[in-house]
């Protein structure tokens, strides 16, 4: 037997308790849609319905506009730093109160395991709370001036990976620095959006500071369209990045934008060699590389690389994929029918183009949107597999000599939003890291995050900084 068998630790799901149907959450009120249109969310690893939830028009949309610029004016603006922290202390506390539910509602609606929503997306989102509640009356030390002033109503747009999580690295910020929100969550994932919006009455946080909008692309572009208001945050791919960017472009709005990626992990030969491997399996499998940072291109050095695959392959032969919401499980579902489909076709023209696949032996589930943990060899620069974004489980491997280039193939991309390395040397480290044209460099691990840490892209990964005191700034204008 090459693998421990493992009992079933199934999370009770009798902690959630979800509608049938979903409301717009504007001006503190969950208020039906004036579109009378709902959609249904699935739980990706059985496709079976979740709720309804409500798909918001123009005229929704301008609800919510209107409800965050009268908080503004009337409230937010005007209520002191210390008292605006204060409400998103509250906040901090009852996600950490309410975390269990939080997680498991995000891996009935997202697909992620359990172990992840329950350790990472949860716990990072109220870190993400805590860390700004502390800044809200401190904002003349951000590096903005003496009274920076904040942007007004500001539109945010997030992405299905990290529901929660991203909830609250756009929520966060915005209300620490004085602005009110309207929050558009992804169509595939609205639920702890909506269940925030229940925070928000729970901490009794001023009516119409946060707005949700439930609905998918329109919705989205009815948000960013909209005169009233003054600053755009999104999150997404690149394509829609770039949508925003020329829809916004000759207003006064101003826009942060977290992109895609396609990051280099680089495996020099001196690295720890078992450690390297745990790092590469959670560079590209965490969260079944549905993660914008992912590190997706493996940079071998050529003189280790059949070592380094060959322990890659016996630890991704014990990963296990299946239920979420078992405790055991390390790959959930795929977040969407579309995803997969897009995953599959990439890894079809990794085959066309001439690399050779390996997935690791594991049984699919019969039900749901699920792909086994890939590697592509024999990579090469010009394939789509070393410059598309895939968004799944699948890693491409690609070799190097020197370090001068490894650096050139991983700088090799119009992406720039991480990289990895892997080297006992520190000094090899940092010459490395000056040269990386990536936002965020990891040495000797991958995916670690942090509220005061900035976390943001070169190039086509996006304009910006979110988090730490670069992230507030994004929130904040001179006031001279
Ligand atoms: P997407 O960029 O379409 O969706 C992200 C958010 O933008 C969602 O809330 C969506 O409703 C909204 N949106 C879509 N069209 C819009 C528009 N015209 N104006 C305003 N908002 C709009 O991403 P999608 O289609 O879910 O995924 C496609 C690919 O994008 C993925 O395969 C992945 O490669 C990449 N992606 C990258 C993410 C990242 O974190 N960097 C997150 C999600 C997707
Ligand atoms: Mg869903």
């Amino acid at each position: 037997m090459s693998q421990f068998e493992y009992a079933p630790a199934l999370e009770s799901t009798a902690i959630v308790n979800i509608a049938e149907r979903y409301n717009l959450f504007i001006d503190g009120k969950f208020v039906t849609p004036k579109s009378g249109k709902y959609f249904p969310t699935i739980n990706p690893a059985n496709e079976k319905v979740l709720a309804k939830v409500a798909e918001a028009n123009s005229t929704d949309v301008d609800t919510a506009v209107q409800a965050a610029r009268g908080a503004y004016s009337k409230v937010w603006s005007k209520m002191p730093a210390a008292e605006r922290g204060k409400y998103l202390f509250r906040i901090a506390r009852i996600l950490q109160e309410r975390a269990r539910e939080f997680a498991v509602l995000e891996t009935l609606d997202n697909g992620k395991p359990i172990r992840e929503s329950r350790d990472t997306d949860i716990p990072l989102a109220a870190a993400h709370f805590f860390y700004h509640a502390g800044w809200a009356d401190k904002l003349q030390y951000a590096g903005v001036g003496d009274q920076p002033k904040p942007y007004g109503v500001v539109g945010q747009i997030i992405p299905w990976n990290f529901p929660m999580l991203m909830l609250a690295w756009k929520v966060a910020p915005a209300l620490a620095t004085g602005n009110t929100v309207v929050l558009k969550p992804a169509e595939t994932t609205s639920l702890t959006a909506l269940l925030f919006a229940e925070v928000c009455q729970q901490a009794e946080l001023p009516a119409g500071v946060v707005n949700i909008v439930t609905g998918a692309g329109a919705t989205g572009a009815d948000i960013v369209n909209h005169p009233g208001i003054d600053k755009i945050a999104f999150t997404g791919s690149t394509e829609v990045g770039k949508l925003i960017a020329s829809s916004i472009a000759g207003t006064k709005k101003g826009a942060t934008l977290e992109l895609g990626g396609k990051a280099a992990n680089i495996i020099f030969d001196d690295a720890a060699i078992d450690e390297a491997v745990e790092g590469i399996v959670n560079g590209i499998f965490f969260n079944q590389g549905h993660v914008c940072c992912a590190g997706s291109r493996l940079l071998v050095q050529e003189n280790i690389h059949d070592e380094v695959l060959e322990k890659l392959k016996v630890r991704m032969a014990h990963i296990r994929l299946g239920n979420p919401l078992d405790k055991n499980t390390d790959i959930g579902a795929i977040n969407s029918a579309a995803q997969l489909a897009k995953i599959k076709e990439l890894v079809t023209a990794g085959g066309a183009e001439g690399a050779e696949q390996w997935s690791a032996p594991c049984d699919l589930p019969g039900e749901g949107f699920w792909f086994a943990p890939t590697i592509f060899t024999g990579v090469s620069q010009t394939h789509r597999i070393a410059r598309e974004e895939i968004f799944g489980p699948v890693l491409s491997v690609l070799t190097f000599r020197t370090p001068q280039e490894a650096i050139e193939k991983a700088n090799n991309t119009p992406y720039g939003l991480s990289a990895g390395v892997w080297s006992e040397k520190g000094s090899k480290v940092l010459w490395s890291a000056s040269r990386l044209r990536a936002g965020v460099i990891w040495a000797n691990t991958f995916n670690k995050f942090d509220p005061a840490s900035p976390f943001g892209g070169y190039k086509e990964s996006g304009w910006g900084r979110e988090g730490g005191r670069h992230g507030l700034a994004a929130y904040l204008k001179a006031s001279n």
